[in-house]
């Protein structure tokens, strides 16, 4: 019988760390200041960055790289409204085979290269009646399940160049920050598709079936994805300030309404045609956190 060994070397060795922050560094020649992380479909965000650097994450010594369809796989390092950015157009999750410290390695690599604060975007199924397809829901809390079952990307030895071993997640989601994006949301116009609510993230890769579902919403679950957790743990752990938001690319099926099937190209999709509005809406929260 194999044993599963408990590694007690910290699985994010700093060093190791430093060598990606250190490559991206040979290849720009400013500090990025907002961090934005690009789930499925969203990817589209990085076509407005100025002046864009691409790196694919292959590239990068020590990086996660994704496989997954509507994801990219590169950084962009560049300018959103004169602010400077660094994009990941698209990420790593736990089905992927990724323990979470791994999935989670590039907010460490952002916060070595000067990232103060972080956008993190994920496509997730409505869980809540009051989310429609197409809505981007603010995310004010979250629940984590996986956290739950005793997997945290802050397992292991705890390095405290980049935080404490026991962290506070009170304060996970800036309300300020919250605040931004209801105000962007009125100056697009959006407001009616603008809503703020819990998330969670589940293991995937399968979708979650009625009956889960029925107990994610006894829960307080309002929309649930598979990313995104561990990225906002490892941010706070680290002091960055997080906003985050979930789009909606489907309604997830319950009891109500038990026969809905769901597909991974349909989240694409829903991204793709939002395309220019998560652009607008990306771009002017950056702006009004530069003004913070
Ligand atoms: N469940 C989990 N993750 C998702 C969903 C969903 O319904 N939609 C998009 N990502």
């Amino acid at each position: 019988m194999s044993v599963v060994k408990c590694d007690k070397c910290a699985p994010l060795k700093y060093e190791s760390l430093i060598e990606a922050a250190d490559y991206i560094k040979t290849k720009i020649s400013f500090t990025p200041k907002v961090g934005i992380i690009c789930g499925t479909g969203l990817g589209l965000v990085g076509k407005i960055v100025e002046n864009a650097i691409p790196i694919k994450y292959e590239e990068i010594p020590n990086f996660p790289v994704s496989g997954v369809e509507g994801h990219a796989g590169q950084l962009l390092l560049g300018y959103l409204s004169g602010v400077p950015v660094m994009v990941m157009q698209g990420r790593t999750h736990h089905y992927e085979g990724y323990p979470l410290w791994k999935c989670a390695l590039p907010v460490r690599v952002m916060k070595l290269l000067g990232v103060t604060h972080l956008i993190v975007s994920n496509a997730a199924g409505g869980v809540n009646p009051k989310l429609n397809v197409g809505d981007i829901m603010l995310i004010k809390d979250h629940v984590n399940f996986m956290g739950f079952t005793g997997n945290n990307p802050l397992q292991g030895l705890n390095d405290k160049r980049f935080g404490p071993r026991f962290l506070s997640l009170t304060n996970a989601y800036n309300k300020k920050l919250i605040q931004i994006g209801k105000e962007v949301a009125e100056e697009l116009n959006i407001e009616n598709r603008v809503k703020d609510g819990i998330f969670t993230c589940l293991g995937g890769p399968n979708f979650e079936t009625p009956a889960e579902i029925n107990f994610l919403k006894l829960a307080g679950i309002d929309a649930v994805g598979m990313s995104t957790i561990y990225e906002v743990i490892t941010a706070r752990h680290c002091e960055m300030e997080v906003l985050a938001f979930s789009l909606i690319t489907n309604i997830t099926a319950s009891e109500d309404n038990s026969d809905l099937e769901h597909d991974h190209d349909q989240n694409v999709d829903v991204g793709k045609s939002n395309e220019g509005l998560l652009q607008c809406f990306v771009k002017n929260v950056v702006e009004k956190i530069n003004k913070l």
